[in-house]
């Protein structure tokens, strides 16, 4: 993400009570995950949309984790937290499942030899497996067409069920309750439609 490093960021997340530091992380039916959820902007208006449901972003860079936490802050949110880590290496600190889990807009690593980096390596689909409930549904949105059709791919060898699938989520019937993160509006102003993918294990 292109933005200016802010020195500080580590420091406003050791001080922030929005930040998650005791492992394993609790989670419930009403958590809802997002990985890799750059500023937050899609979690934090969901978060202000349904004060019954509790929102954990996971996100590995501290600058924009800072910033998440300064809106949410602003907006005095009770049920918004953040994971300042890599999903890696937080695959053993969970401690209960989740009825939803997004991907909005992950690194595409468009390298041949980077594809075991992509968040729908099989390596993670066994992650997000074992964090969801029976009926727990991955939600993925990408404006990155080959990433996309890399992820169907991925999910479907990993024998996933997808539930739906649409190249232009702006323009479906799914747009009624969508809200964009920060790629997303980036993106779609400039003209590019958006993936968007249910799917379940
Ligand atoms: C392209 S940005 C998208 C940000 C946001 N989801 C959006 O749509 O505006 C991808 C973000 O995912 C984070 N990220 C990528 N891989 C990650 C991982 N394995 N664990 C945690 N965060 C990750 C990056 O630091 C970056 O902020």
């Amino acid at each position: 993400m292109r933005l200016r490093n802010d020195p500080k960021a580590r420091e406003k997340i050791d001080n922030s009570n929005l930040v998650i530091k005791d492992f394993p992380i609790k989670l419930n039916e009403n958590v809802i995950l997002e990985i890799g959820m750059g500023k937050g902007e899609m979690l934090i208006q969901l978060a202000l949309n349904n004060p019954n449901n509790i929102y954990i972003g996971i996100e590995k860079y501290p600058t924009v984790v800072a910033k998440a936490i300064s809106l949410a802050n602003k907006l005095n949110l009770k049920n918004f937290f953040v994971v300042c880590n890599e999903l890696s290496n937080l695959e053993n600190n969970f401690d209960g499942k989740v009825k939803e889990i997004w991907l909005t807009f992950s690194d595409p690593w468009p390298k041949k030899s980077h594809y075991k980096r992509r968040l729908t390596y099989f390596k993670f689909l066994n992650i997000y497996k074992s964090l969801l409930t029976k009926e727990g549904i991955l939600k993925l949105k990408t404006d990155n067409d080959d990433f996309f059709n890399w992820s169907i791919e991925s999910f479907k060898n990993y024998g996933a069920k997808i539930i739906y699938l649409t190249n232009d989520l702006h323009n479906s019937e799914k747009n009624e309750f969508n809200i964009q993160t920060g790629y997303e509006i980036k993106w779609s102003k400039k003209g590019k439609n958006i993936n968007y993918i249910e799917v379940s294990f």
